[in-house]
């Protein structure tokens, strides 16, 4: 690109049709706030410091978000429309001409290469800005396009100050231009908020322009699909689903198995390796790494996650900020809730709750046990119902298991507690105290049996005696 170019997102609207506490640009699409989808695809165009984003409606938060990408911000402190909100952006800018590519942060599926046809529409013209255009079946909400008798661009009508004939028109602004900077510089202070809203329409430099004698060019754009611009929930849905069509597709191409693809949901930064096979109703969020030749089950979900290679997860499995080692199996109805590590080979079953706690390899924790803060070394057997009584209201504590050890059914294991290697803990028990290496341990009273007691008591117990 000859021209260098800076790009103005804005960001800084509440979104009062979605009806929401929250920053329209802050809702998610396809697992990622809406502005970051703009940003991201800003920055294929050009580098952070060339890039400004206009915020304000919980500005706070939406430079947190963007915070990772070292984009520049403005505050536009009031929304008073578009147009005041480009007015914001112009100090951080100041000293620089060439093109300026704005866009808005409501419109998530745009793709660079569009953008880079615009830049290029735009270079080779000698008008003050271009724009992109599209047809829609529906067009509500949008600006609508109007036509001199020569069919270039005269003005864009917006939704709330058309005339019922204007309404009718299909071809729509999609919100996004490309402008000579020093023009629009110049004329942005000429937009007045005479509309119904009594806002400052970007959309108005267009007459503005045409009247200082200057021209506007379209560039008209066949698929509609990704000039999406989101008003409403209903449209978040909508886009949501495209991101996640896009993503399983991208996943399938790439190697990935995923049976019945439209009921998965997974997130823009997941990354799954070949042959792994995603059962129906699978949500894989955030930032989840999952290795070649595993099986994720029907139902479960696996939020920043790390899964390596070969690793089992049954249906109805849930588990967040873990790491599970190559062959590692989980599920069906496990729960690992954060920060667990289950090593190469260990087993977590169904109804097992870990946090925190550490599985070494080749461990098992088979069925409906609770163990937190605790740190299991290798070939340890956890039996069936044992607890780790790590929390005295108060404090939490932690238990170490050591390798080998073998712990009875139903034990309950209370925290800060020590399990040596290789020592039993028999079915039962109440552990409080360290048990050594290669001991046995039994916390339990002993069983006392009184022969015929049960016979004795019905007999005395018969009816009419
Ligand atoms: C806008 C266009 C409309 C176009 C549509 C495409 C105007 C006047 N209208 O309408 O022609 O068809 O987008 O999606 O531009 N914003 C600010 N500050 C403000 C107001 C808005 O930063 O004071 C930001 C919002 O956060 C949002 C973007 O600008 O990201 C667009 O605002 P929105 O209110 O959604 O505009 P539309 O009514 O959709
Ligand atoms: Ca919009």
């Amino acid at each position: 690109m000859q021209t260098s170019v800076n790009i103005v997102l804005l960001a800084a609207g509440l979104g009062t049709r979605m009806k929401s506490k929250m920053a329209k640009v802050l809702h998610c699409a396809g697992g990622m706030p809406l502005v970051e989808h703009a940003v991201r695809t800003a920055l294929e165009l050009a580098p952070a410091e060339r890039i400004v984003v206009v915020v304000g409606h919980q500005s706070d938060r939406v430079r947190a978000a963007l915070a990772p990408y070292g984009v520049q911000f403005a505050e536009q402190t009031e929304q008073k429309g578009t147009g005041h909100a480009l007015l914001c952006a112009r100090e951080a800018l100041a000293g620089h001409d060439g093109l300026l590519l704005t866009l808005y942060g409501d419109c998530p599926l745009l793709e660079a290469a569009t953008l880079r046809k615009l830049i290029e529409t735009q270079q080779g013209a000698p008008r003050a800005a271009t724009l992109i255009t599209t047809r829609l079946d529906d067009p509500t909400g949008y600006g609508r396009i109007l036509k001199d008798a020569e069919g270039n661009i005269a003005a864009i009508v917006e939704q709330k100050a058309a005339t019922p004939e204007q309404l009718t028109i299909r071809e729509i602004n999609s919100g996004i231009y490309c402008f000579r900077a020093d023009l629009v510089w110049k004329h942005l202070g000429e937009i007045r908020p005479d509309n119904p809203a009594q806002e400052y329409y970007l959309t108005d430099l267009v007459e503005i322009f045409r009247r200082a004698g200057l021209s506007v060019g379209t560039m008209h754009v066949e698929d509609s699909g990704e000039l999406l611009g989101i008003n409403t929930r209903v449209e978040l849905a909508q886009v949501d689903a495209i991101f996640r069509e896009r993503k399983v597709r991208e996943l399938m191409l790439a190697g990935v198995t995923i049976e019945k693809p439209e009921t998965v949901t997974i997130d823009h930064g997941v990354r799954i390796g070949r042959d792994t096979i995603v059962e129906p109703f699978a949500r894989i969020l955030g930032k989840t790494v999952i290795g070649e030749d595993c099986r994720i089950g029907v139902c479960s979900i696996i939020e920043d996650s790390v899964l390596a290679d070969g690793v089992q997860v049954g249906p109805f499995s849930i588990m967040r900020t873990s790491q599970l080692d190559s062959e590692a199996s989980v599920g069906p109805f496990s729960r690992l809730r954060m920060e667990n590590h289950v090593e190469a080979g260990a087993h977590v079953g169904n109804f097992v709750e870990l946090k925190k706690t550490r599985l070494g390899p080749g461990a098992k924790a088979m069925h409906l046990a609770y163990l937190g803060d605790t740190s299991i070394g290798a070939n340890v057997n956890i039996g069936a119902g044992t607890i780790t009584c790590n929390y005295d209201g108060h404090k939490k504590y932690p238990t170490t298991i050591h390798d080998g050890a073998f712990v009875g059914s139903n034990s309950t294991l209370v925290a800060p507690v020590e399990i040596g290697a290789g020592s039993y803990v028999g079915a039962g028990s109440v552990i409080t105290k360290p048990v050594s290496p290669d001991a046995l341990a039994i916390g339990r009273s002993r069983q006392v049996t009184k022969e015929g007691w049960a016979k004795k008591r019905r007999e005395k117990l018969k009816p009419g005696q």
